[in-house]
């Protein structure tokens, strides 16, 4: 059987442009022992593609190799098996790339439950979920009471956390960049406040929605939310740095706050990514399932509509086009 797949052939020079993609026509191959055919469904875009399209090899996962097809995760299911683990009909959530099928020996897919849809998988219960709740709980360490601001925080991770941070109790703030995106967040997400950091006032808004000061940043962006939330930190807060999108596309990173604050209020700052915590990927899906079936998890997807849809659909993560978790419906 005929399909298609997209191979990263270049390396982006600063944005991502068509001509760094290839789509070809592959054949199906006859599955040897142990090996399973998935036709994907569901098809994740996100950030962090932007950093494995470059030739960086200092970062925490490998670039995508030029010539390979370009490295995603999604949702399939199985339509050929010689694999008893993974018979026919069984769904999957896994790394499978911006291909339409994948012939896999089901390393690193993690089998689905038939009742949860594909689309509440790549919004919850995969990396936005991971994410959010590796990040806020085992890092972050949320009280009730405490005061969260999260950036980006009608994206896909930010809506996460900002979610079980209202599920645990505290009082939430997010910054977004459309009014729109900050009405969902009070209207249906439940946010305390929810800041256009494009055009309402930031600072003087920020020190309005937070009296008491900010116990917890969940940094997704950088840009100037950074410097605004660094400055209202309360002494002993935690800044969780998950993502930077404001300098993905840049070749002239925005220069920190400065450090002094740091001593002064004693603040912890952690980097971290997912794939360090694979192992624990189980446990934490049971706990966003618990959230999930309590209707404490609310989300929207952005879906796109066919494998090359990806090509310059991806960019709607860096202009904020996309309302939602950005996904490519095969
Ligand atoms: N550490 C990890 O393991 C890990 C895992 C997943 C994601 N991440 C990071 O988490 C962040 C969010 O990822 P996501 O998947 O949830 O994407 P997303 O938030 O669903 O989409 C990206 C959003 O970023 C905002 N944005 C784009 N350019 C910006 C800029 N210059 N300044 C401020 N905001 C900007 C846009 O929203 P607005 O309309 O609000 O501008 C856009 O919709 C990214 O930085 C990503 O790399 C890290």
């Amino acid at each position: 059987m005929k399909y298609k797949a997209i191979k990263l052939i270049k390396r982006p020079a600063l944005k991502i442009t068509p001509d760094i993609f290839q789509t070809v026509t592959l054949e199906t191959p006859a599955l040897e022992s142990g090996q399973i055919l998935l036709k994907q469904t569901h098809m994740s875009l996100d950030p962090a593609m932007r950093g494995w399209m470059s030739a960086d090899t200092n970062s925490y996962i490998p670039p995508v190799e030029l010539g390979a097809v370009m490295r995603s995760s999604g949702v399939a299911e199985v339509v050929e098996s010689k694999n008893d683990r993974f018979p026919v009909g069984a769904r999957v959530v896994g790394m499978i790339g911006w291909t339409e099928y994948a012939v896999s020996k089901g390393d690193g897919l993690q089998k689905l439950p038939p009742d949860i849809p594909a689309e509440a998988v790549l919004c919850v219960l995969a990396l936005p979920g991971l994410t959010a709740y590796q990040g806020l709980v085992e890092i972050g360490k949320p009280k009730a009471g405490e005061t969260l601001v999260v950036s980006g925080a009608a994206g896909s991770v930010g809506a996460m956390v900002g979610q079980i941070a209202k599920a645990e109790g505290l009082r939430v703030i997010g910054t977004a960049g459309t009014d729109e995106k900050c009405r969902w967040l009070e209207d249906e997400l439940g946010f305390d406040k929810a800041i256009n950091y494009k055009k309402d006032d930031l600072a003087k808004q920020l020190a309005a929605a937070t009296p008491k000061g900010v116990d917890i940043y969940f940094e997704n962006t950088g840009g100037p939310v950074q410097h605004i939330v660094f400055g209202r930190m309360n002494a002993h807060g935690r800044i969780i740095v998950c993502g930077m999108i404001a300098d993905y596309n840049t070749d002239k990173p925005s220069p920190g706050p400065n450090w002094l604050n740091i001593i002064r209020k004693r603040l912890t700052i952690t980097g971290f990514t997912m794939p360090d915590h694979w192992d624990q990927v189980p446990a934490m899906m049971a706990k966003l399932s618990a959230y999930y079936m309590a209707g404490k998890l609310k989300y929207r997807a952005h879906k796109l509509q066919g494998l090359e849809s990806a090509i310059e659909g991806i960019n709607l993560l860096f202009t904020g086009g996309n309302t939602g978790k950005l996904m490519v419906v095969l």
